[in-house]
Order: structure tokens, then C-alpha cells, then sequence
């Protein structure tokens, strides 16, 4: 079998990521997160394209030298197209062009969202593969979607968010709290402790297969307000309580609809992707959802939830296998057709 190494390089958002494997397998997966963003409460579209241009360089050697792999013996560079920020997206792009002009190797652009999705098929001890079809819901800072995935290069979203993404719904809620940014490890930690039922927020109404999490964010801001406007300490004193129970609400809205998917399109197997499904319940309610339900879930090993490179990379090696080569006119898109 031929020995492919492919170089991935992510720069959608904030954190600039850089991997290598060797075929299916990860040789290295390095991700340097920028901070700087926690004061701002959210990500600074400016402030994280100039750390991109800072951390490039010294991430992707880093994951050259982890992977104890020269630039020499690299097959072919991935890099995201988009969605993301597009001044973050410039970065990787024009990166990942002259390397591959300098190398003399070919160039291959991924989607962000596909990335989230077929990290599946990374090649990991104790994790399955999932089987075509099979349906995913990728949750994240930016996204929520249900996607019918029939092959690695056909998919259909088959519901998404008319509003917020469950990422923010998490953040937002962690703000409201005072929790810095981004607050959804938070309240994943805090609601550990607390009590899910305590406090009984409604599922939106949402048709179909779509999500809103525009009014339960509101409707949690009320919520607080009437109870500090009572005592000032209501935050502090049930903090636990109040995180466990905006988790519930948001696994019920997910697994309400993921039920649905699975009635009408009668596939079984559910896989998770995005930032969001580093989330403890969430894994949790997957995981139970086998023998409740009868699925086969797909929970992704933890440093394949949040951005990272090497879901780039794997997404890159199926597509240098199917000789989906981009030439060097290619360009970054912040909103980017699925
Ligand atoms: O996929 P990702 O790293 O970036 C985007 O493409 O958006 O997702 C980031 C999102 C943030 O909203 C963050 O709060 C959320 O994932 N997140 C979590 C957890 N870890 C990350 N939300 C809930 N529980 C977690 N443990
Ligand atoms: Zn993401």
C-alpha cells in the first residue's frame, strides 16, 4: 500500500492547528489556542487572523517534528477553505499555496463542516467507523446541522438552525452567568454537580428537523434577571443547578430532533462532530442512546471535538485518493456551499 503524508493546516477561527498523517493514521495533531479572546468575551475577527500570521510557522514545524516527518517527504498540503473568518481562513490558504508551490505538491482544500463529520474515519484504536449512510449532527461555535452523509464527498444538510448555533447557546448562557469565554467547558464542568431538573426551561417550536436556540437564550436572560432581581446571590448560590439545567434543555432539543431524523430516514447510526460534542451529557446521552434506542453512535475521541487539524488531514487523504487536487488560483470562502 502506497504511504501517503499529507500536512493539514486549520485556521478557521481562533485556534491555528497544524497535523501530518501517514494515511488514515495521525502522526501528529499540534493546536495552539489563542487567549487573548477571553477578555473580549468572543472572538476578534482582527486579533485572530494577526496571532494566525504569528503561530503558523512554528505550529507546523512543531508538527513536523512530532510527527518526525521532513517537509521533503510530505505527499500533499490540506488546508480549510472555509466557513470561518475570513481573515483567519487568508492565513492557512495563502500558507498552504506557497508550500505547495515550493514543494511542488499538490494543493487540496477542505470544508471545515465535512472535516467535523468524516473525522470519523480517522484510523484510532477502540473507535469504530461509521457506515454509509449514516447521519451526523455537527455541533459547534458556528453550526448546528443534521447531515445525511451517503459517501465521503455526498452529503445533504438535512436540518439546521434557523438562528443561533448550540455553541452560542452554550456561550451566551455562560456569559450571562459571568463565565468568561468560551464559556460551554464551563458549564459542561459545572453542570457535573448540579441538578438537570431543578430548573425547567422549554423546548422551542421549531418544523422538521431545524434548531433554534435564539429564544432559549432569552428565555434563560429572563430567567436570571427575575431571580437576581430577588436575591443578588441566585447565580452564585445555585450555579451548579442552573448549568445542569440548561444542559438538559439543550441535550432534549437535540436528541428530540435526532430521533426525528432517524424515523424519517430509517438510518440508525448517528455520529458527532463539532466543539459541542466534547460536552460530557451530550457523549453521555449518545452513548445510553445504543441500548435505549437501538442506534450505533459515534462519539469522537476528545481531541477530534473542538478544531483541530487532523480532521483537515483525513478529509485530505480521502481526497488525494480520489485526486481532488485544487490548482493555486484557489481561495479562501467564508461562507462556502456544503
Ligand atoms: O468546533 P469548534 O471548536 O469551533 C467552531 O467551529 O465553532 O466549537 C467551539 C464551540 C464553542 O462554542 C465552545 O463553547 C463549545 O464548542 N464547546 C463546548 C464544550 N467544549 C467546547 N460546549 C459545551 N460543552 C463542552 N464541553
Ligand atoms: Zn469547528
Amino acid at each position: 500500500k502506497e504511504e501517503v503524508f499529507i500536512l493539514a493546516i486549520e485556521s478557521s477561527c481562533d485556534d491555528t492547528a497544524a497535523a501530518i498523517l501517514k494515511n488514515d493514521k495521525v502522526l501528529s495533531n499540534v493546536v495552539a489556542r489563542q487567549s487573548i479572546h477571553e477578555e473580549f468575551g468572543g472572538v476578534v475577527p482582527e486579533l485572530a487572523s494577526r496571532a494566525h500570521q504569528q503561530n503558523i510557522v512554528p505550529v507546523i514545524d512543531v508538527a513536523l517534528k512530532k510527527a518526525n516527518v521532513a517537509k521533503e517527504q510530505l505527499s500533499a498540503i490540506a488546508f480549510t477553505q472555509g466557513p470561518g473568518l475570513m481573515g483567519s481562513l487568508l492565513v492557512g490558504t495563502s500558507f498552504a499555496k506557497s508550500l505547495s508551490l515550493a514543494l511542488n505538491i499538490p494543493l487540496i482544500a477542505v470544508n471545515h463542516m465535512h472535516a467535523h463529520i468524516l473525522a470519523h474515519f480517522i484510523d484510532e484504536e477502540g473507535f469504530d467507523k461509521p457506515v454509509f449512510p449514516f447521519l451526523a449532527l455537527t455541533i459547534s461555535g458556528g453550526h448546528t446541522q443534521i447531515v445525511k452523509v451517503n459517501d465521503f464527498f455526498d452529503m445533504e444538510i438535512i436540518g439546521e438552525t434557523t438562528d443561533d448555533a448550540v455553541g452560542e447557546a452554550f456561550d451566551k448562557t455562560a456569559k450571562i452567568l459571568g463565565l468568561p469565554y468560551p464559556g460551554g467547558p464551563l458549564i459542561d464542568k459545572f453542570a457535573k454537580e448540579g441538578n438537570p431538573k431543578k430548573y425547567p426551561f422549554t423546548k422551542p417550536k421549531v418544523d422538521g428537523l431545524d434548531f433554534s436556540f435564539s429564544g432559549l437564550k432569552t428565555q434563560i436572560l429572563y430567567f436570571i434577571q427575575k431571580n437576581v432581581a430577588q436575591n443578588p446571590n441566585f447565580v452564585e448560590e445555585n450555579k451548579n443547578d442552573i448549568c445542569a439545567s440548561v444542559q438538559q434543555i439543550i441535550i432534549d432539543i437535540l436528541m428530540e430532533k435526532l430521533k426525528l431524523a432517524v424515523a424519517e430516514t430509517g438510518i440508525t447510526q448517528i455520529a458527532i462532530g463539532g466543539g459541542v460534542s466534547a460536552n460530557s451529557g451530550i457523549r453521555e446521552t449518545l452513548k445510553n442512546a445504543e441500548n435505549k434506542y437501538g442506534w450505533k453512535t459515534f462519539i469522537p475521541k476528545f481531541e477530534y471535538t473542538t478544531d483541530n487539524a487532523a480532521m483537515i488531514g483525513i478529509v485530505g487523504y480521502q481526497k488525494f485518493l480520489h485526486d481532488k487536487f485544487e490548482n493555486t488560483k484557489v481561495v479562501s470562502k467564508a461562507r462556502i456551499e456544503f
